[in-house]
């Protein structure tokens, strides 16, 4: 309860006090309670680990997830699930949704004018859903993505803490409550999936995610079956929406703060000197862009310790014995917060991403080993397209200075208030 009330309090900051004040790994109090670990040694320990020692902690959440998400499968079935889906995610995969990542964040902002007051994280959150309904969807017609997105959204919202917290309320009660209501809004919802998996079979010719994975073998030749694909298709909008959009609103935030104005500056001359028109792949290539990108994923880490697992047998952890049962989580609070590897680590500071490479076990804003962040290249792409193309079209500062520490929402530390920005001026 108390590790629940300062995670509440202050996602991003919650983690780094307890290490100090317990040590690193420390017991992170929770239903399970949680073993953290902050410290490289120990994160390579957890993500090099022999298949089997882990299972996903939250089997739980099948009920909202689907049971065959990607997300809650064991290890052999997760192995030969995630062989088919890792594809479609590869980096050089990404370039062909550059062009439609910058189109829409043009269509989402081209009516601002000066003086306006815009909140940004809401205008990413339009943005990155977009991104994802036709990207990984296929779809296109905006009012099929106005229809979907809204489908999505009330399915989302419509988890009350009431059903994701207590178990014992998940049940219809004569078709009353927020359950039965969770249920109604999800078979309706499936109804949608289910009819975009078909088209998605008719039509062999698309380069959509979606397509490619209806294409996809098993290794037994066999394909992906209609519930998988419609859980993958709902697990990486729930993975890949609210995360990306928080994730650029935080860079928007950090950029526009006064201590970070030569930040900022240098940022736009990176971005000036490429002339009128540079496409997404100039875009992409640019260093300070992808550093500041870099630095927002480590300064404002989206969850203290995302994605835990439960120990399926014994492991040794920086010299502590931990039994079965044990659930184990890799601190990105603690990690990203060190002197050691961020000296400074409350300022934002992007030159550091361009002086030293760290490795997988010292940045870790998409987890690591077996089971990293699928939607990684595509998060970062989508970031240094969706910032490249707002700043080069706008000046903005924040509506207020006051310091943001965040606030959780679909179980991410979110900007409290929205990143409310005035427009100051549209550039040529
Ligand atoms: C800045 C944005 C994002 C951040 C910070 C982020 C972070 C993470 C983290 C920390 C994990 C857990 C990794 C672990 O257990 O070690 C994860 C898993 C996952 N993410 Fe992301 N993510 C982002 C965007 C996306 C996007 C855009 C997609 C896809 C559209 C996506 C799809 C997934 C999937 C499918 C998993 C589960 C992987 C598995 O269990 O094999 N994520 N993400």
């Amino acid at each position: 309860m108390l590790g629940m009330i300062s995670y509440l309090r202050d996602p991003m900051g919650c983690m780094a006090p307890m290490a100090q004040k317990y040590g690193d790994p420390f017991s992170f109090p929770g239903n399970p309670p949680l073993v953290c670990v902050g410290d490289p040694a120990g994160i390579r320990a957890i993500y090099t680990a022999e298949p089997g020692t882990f299972a996903p902690l939250s089997s739980d959440f099948a009920v909202f997830l689907g049971r065959t998400s990607l997300l809650l499968l064991g290890d052999e079935e997760h192995r030969r699930t995630r062989r088919l889906m890792t594809p479609p995610f590869h980096g050089a995969r990404m370039r062909a949704y550059g062009e439609s990542m910058c189109r829409l964040a043009e269509a989402h902002t081209v009516d601002w004018k000066p003086d306006q007051k815009v909140s940004v994280y809401e205008v990413a959150q339009q943005i990155s859903l977009d991104v994802i309904l036709q990207a990984v969807f296929g779809v296109s017609e905006p009012e099929r993505m106005k229809e979907l997105a809204t489908l999505l959204l009330d399915l989302f919202n419509g988890i009350s803490p009431l059903i994701a917290l207590f178990p014992s309320m998940r049940r219809e009660f004569g078709g009353i409550g927020p359950f039965a209501s969770f249920k109604r809004r999800q078979r309706l919802l499936y109804e949608h999936l289910d009819a975009l998996v078909a088209a998605a079979r008719e039509d062999g010719s698309r380069e959509d995610i979606l397509s490619m994975l209806v294409q996809a073998r098993y290794e037994d030749g066999q394909p992906m079956t209609e519930e998988e694909l419609r859980d993958q298709l709902l697990l990486l909008v729930v993975a890949g929406h609210e995360t990306t959009a928080a994730s650029i609103a935080w860079a928007f935030y950090a950029l526009h703060r006064p201590e970070n104005a030569a930040v900022l500056a240098r940022l736009r001359d990176e971005l000036d000197a490429l002339g009128p028109e540079p496409g997404p792949e100039k875009l992409d290539k640019q260093p300070y862009l992808d550093a500041v990108c870099q630095e927002t994923l480590r300064r404002f880490p989206l969850a203290p310790a995302p994605a835990p697992r439960k120990l399926l047998r014994p492991m040794e952890l920086l010299g502590y014995s931990l039994p079965v049962g044990t659930g184990v989580g890799v601190a990105i609070g603690v990690t990203h917060f060190r002197e050691d590897l961020y000296p400074e680590p409350m300022r934002f500071l992007p030159e550091r991403f361009l002086e030293r490479k760290f490795t997988p076990f010292e940045f870790v804003p998409f987890g690591g080993g077996a089971r990293r962040c699928l939607g990684a290249a595509m998060a970062s792409y989508e970031m240094r397209l969706v910032l490249a193309t707002v700043l080069r079209r706008y000046r903005l500062r924040l509506a207020s200075l006051r310091p943001d520490k965040g606030k959780v929402r679909a179980a991410n530390a979110a900007p409290a208030h929205g990143v409310r920005m005035i427009v100051e001026e549209r550039l040529a």
